[in-house]
Formats: C-alpha cells, sequence, structure tokens
C-alpha cells in the first residue's frame, strides 16, 4: 500500500504542492496553504462509462432549455433562472442552521417530477423521516440515503435513475480513494470532480449543500465554486425569520434573482409579498422612520429603515449600523454636517434595517439621510412617504435604476409620495394615488419632507 504523504494544498484554488509556500503560485493568495496527509489508495473511479465522446458541431448539439425541471418551490425555480437545468451542478451554501436541509428536503418531498434521491451524510434515514413527518409532506417519490461514500451514492442513483439528487453535505463526502477526512480540500475537490462528471454524463441534476466558515465563504476549496454551475447561498440571521435565496453564480440564468423565504414550525414557506413583512410595525408618531424602495436583484422591495440620534454621552460618538454597510453611514453624516449644516458630531448614531436584512443597493441612501433628519429633528415622516435615492459627496441625490419597478411597488403597498431625485429620466404615468416628488439636494429634502 502507499504511504501517505503530506500534501499542502491551496484553500483558495486546490493547488497542490508537496511543501508549505507562504504565497500561491496559482492564484497569487497568502497564506492559504494547509497541510493535509493524503493516501491515494488507487485513481478515481469513471463517473459513468468513458464514451467514445467527439467533438461535433454547435447547431446540432441539442438545447437544454426547454428542458428545465419545475421543481414545487416557485421561489427556488426563479433563482435559478427559470428551473433546474438537466445535468446541472447546484451548491447551496449557508451558515449552519440556516435551513438548507429543510429547504432541499422539502423540495425533495413535493418534487412531482419522477423519483428523487435524498442523500445525507448528516443525518439518519430515521432522523429525516422524521422531520420530513413534520414537514408535513407524504413524498411518494422520495428515496432516502444515508450515505457518504461518493462511489456509492453514483452506484444508487445509477440504478434508480433519479429526476435529481440531492446531497447532504459536500463536507461530509468521503472517497476512499483517497485517505484523508471529510471535508479536506483532497476530499471536496475530488468527490465533487466526480459528481460533476456524472450529473454532466448522465444529465441527472445534483444539488450539493455546503457549509459556509465564518468568513462567509464555502467551507473547503474555491475550487468547488469554479467546478459547480450555480451557487445560491442561504442568508438570513437565525433570530429574524427571513431567509434569503441568492445566487453569486449561475451559467444558466441571471445572479440577480432573490428568493425569499420565512421559517415557520412546519418548514419554510415562500413569502409572497416580502415588502409587507420588512416593513416592521409602522407607527406614524415615533419619529426616526423611514421606508426606503429599494431594489435587491431585479426584485423592488420597500423596507423600513430605522434611526436613533442621541446626544453622545461620552467623548467620542458612537456610530453603529445593522444591515446597512458604516462607512456610508459615516459618509452620509459628514455630507450633513458639511453641506446642510446639521451638528451631528457630537450625536450617537444607530441605524438598523427592519427584518434583519443587509442591503447593499445605494438607493437605501436617501431613507437613511431622511430616518436621521426625523430622528434629528424629532419630527415623525408620514407613514405613507418613502424613497429611492444615492446621496453622493456633495449632497446631490443622484438618480437610481429601476425607478418604475419601485414606483409600483410603492403604490401597491399604499404609500401616497415617493421621493426620488430631480435628475431621474422623466417617467411614464405614475401609478393612481403615488406622488412622485423630485428633489436634488439634501439640503432641499428636510423642507420638501415635512413643509
Ligand atoms: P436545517 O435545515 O437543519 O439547517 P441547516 O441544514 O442549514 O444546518 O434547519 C435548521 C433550523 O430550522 C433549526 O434550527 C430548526 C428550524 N426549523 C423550523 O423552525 N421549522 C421546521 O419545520 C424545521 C424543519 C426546522
Ligand atoms: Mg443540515
Amino acid at each position: 500500500m502507499a504511504k501517505a504523504k503530506s500534501v499542502f494544498f491551496c484553500a483558495e484554488c486546490g493547488y497542490e504542492s508537496a511543501k508549505w509556500l507562504g504565497k500561491c503560485p496559482s492564484c497569487g493568495s497568502w497564506n492559504s496553504f494547509v497541510e493535509e496527509k493524503v493516501q491515494k489508495k488507487g485513481s478515481a473511479p469513471a463517473a459513468v462509462s468513458a464514451r467514445g465522446h467527439k467533438p461535433m458541431p454547435i447547431k446540432e448539439v441539442k438545447q437544454g432549455e426547454e428542458s428545465r425541471l419545475q421543481l414545487p418551490d416557485a421561489e427556488l425555480n426563479r433563482v435559478l433562472g427559470g428551473g433546474l437545468v438537466p445535468g446541472s451542478l447546484v451548491l447551496i451554501g449557508g451558515e449552519p442552521g440556516i435551513g438548507k436541509s429543510t429547504l432541499m428536503l422539502q423540495v425533495a418531498l413535493d418534487a412531482n417530477v419522477g423519483k428523487v434521491l435524498y442523500v445525507s451524510g448528516e443525518e439518519s434515514e430515521s432522523q429525516i423521516a422524521d422531520r420530513a413527518r413534520r414537514l408535513g409532506a407524504s413524498g411518494e417519490n422520495c428515496y432516502l440515503f444515508g450515505q457518504s461514500d461518493p462511489e456509492a451514492i453514483l452506484a444508487a442513483a445509477k440504478e434508480m435513475k433519479p429526476a435529481f439528487v440531492v446531497i447532504d453535505s459536500v463536507q461530509t463526502l468521503q472517497a476512499s480513494w483517497i485517505d484523508s477526512a471529510p471535508g479536506t480540500v483532497s476530499q471536496i475537490r475530488d468527490s465533487a470532480a466526480l459528481l460533476m462528471r456524472f450529473a454532466k454524463e448522465s444529465g441527472i441534476p445534483v444539488f450539493l449543500i455546503g457549509h459556509i466558515t465564518k468568513e462567509g465563504a464555502i467551507a473547503g476549496p474555491k475550487v468547488l465554486e469554479h467546478m459547480v454551475d450555480t451557487v445560491a447561498i442561504f442568508e438570513g440571521d437565525q433570530q429574524h425569520q427571513f431567509r434569503l435565496l441568492r445566487c453569486t453564480k449561475n451559467r444558466f440564468g441571471s445572479t440577480f434573482e432573490l428568493g425569499i423565504y420565512h421559517m415557520e414550525g412546519s418548514g419554510l414557506k415562500p413569502v409572497a409579498n416580502p415588502s409587507s413583512l420588512l416593513l416592521g410595525l409602522r407607527n406614524e408618531s415615533l419619529s426616526g422612520t423611514a421606508a426606503a424602495a429599494i431594489v435587491e436583484g431585479i426584485r423592488p422591495l420597500i423596507i423600513e429603515v430605522q434611526a436613533l440620534v442621541s446626544s453622545a454621552v461620552y467623548g467620542t460618538p458612537q456610530r453603529s449600523s445593522t444591515g446597512y454597510d458604516v462607512r456610508r453611514l459615516h459618509m452620509l453624516l459628514a455630507v450633513l454636517e458639511k453641506r446642510c449644516g446639521f451638528k451631528l458630531a457630537s450625536k450617537d448614531v444607530f441605524i438598523n434595517l427592519a427584518g434583519g436584512l443587509s442591503v447593499k443597493d445605494p438607493s437605501i441612501d436617501l431613507a437613511v439621510v431622511a430616518s436621521v433628519l426625523s430622528s434629528s429633528e424629532d419630527l415623525s415622516l408620514s407613514a405613507n412617504t418613502c424613497f429611492a435615492g444615492e446621496v453622493g459627496l456633495s449632497g446631490e441625490i443622484r438618480p437610481v435604476m429601476r425607478t418604475e419597478q419601485r414606483l409600483s411597488e410603492a403604490a401597491k403597498l399604499g404609500f401616497t409620495r415617493l421621493f426620488i431625485s430631480s435628475h431621474s429620466p422623466t417617467l411614464p404615468e405614475a401609478p393612481a394615488g403615488l406622488e412622485v416628488l423630485r428633489v436634488s439636494r439634501v439640503r432641499d429634502l428636510l423642507a420638501a419632507m415635512f413643509g
């Protein structure tokens, strides 16, 4: 038997080296090498028989688009770009306890597309069956398999020919031809490569569930993300009940799609109208709240921004924010101070976004400014007002994309006033009942808001 040898892998790209290196010669990242004892007990098995594959003209290649599988979960279909593409390898990442297993088990139980193979290396068959009962689905076509050896999984899949396979999780896979622990770079890389060849050659789509490290990256080598066709990250914090499924890579669709779920006692439920939940408990008489009309991916959402401005008790004022970039908050406060003459330098400023969402769309700036002004002046804003605009360094309010979508979302939720930048292009008719107010500078906002 071959002797176990120490090999070093770059955790970023999977580059293999016989000795430790400070800098990876392949991807250039620093301090990314991890040591693994690897004992190859032979070579990787073939995923499917080695068929005589020949190059062929592009016109003769069958198109897979029409045959996308429609899963029972409309949100997941949307995130995947309109259904599951045959032969695709999809990675669902997320922190422990976020609901990855629940989501995929629900899909496997409710799918009406033929047999489904649900493989788990984390839970036993009886534990999964208990959970399935709790989810209340019959799951006649769902087959459970407690297994972590990729070869055994493939053998079962080849015999069963399921509509799709779910593997929970990639970190528990243990290929028998490699003698290193599950979850190590070499195990994940080789097992995933085998599953990918299987998916491509058999046309059976495979879902891989993957854990996420503290830093937010998929545990294991970065090559995993390069290998798979689609990466969807399941996020949201455990205290809040929202779960967002966000696509970060998709070979078969856009990465702008976002699925929103709500964790309930009987499993994850898609949220049909997320804005109504993100608006928090709106109370007209309180100062410091403003609604923002944002677009996450291509999905318009109205979300409540809460601000608290109070005199600093300690020498250095505190600035903290949940869900909004704190550096951007510092910038907005500097703009208010310098361009508009608000004295905020000696104030504590806290920002919170309702629902535990974290927003990157800069169009939320205007609502943040509005909530800070409302709290600082102690004037409450009408609950029927919302905002969409990016704020620049000179205090100008800049136009944002997809204004029409924001307009219709605001109108749908019963808002009567929407503030946008006066530089926004002329819009087609605003929806009935919604007044669109254009402002060009932050300085003009206060008068326009409360005037
Ligand atoms: P799970 O799918 O096990 O998370 P992951 O696979 O991402 O680690 O889900 C974990 C959480 O979801 C768990 O803390 C309990 C909660 N949960 C519910 O609230 N309702 C349910 O019906 C189920 C199945 C789980
Ligand atoms: Mg799990």
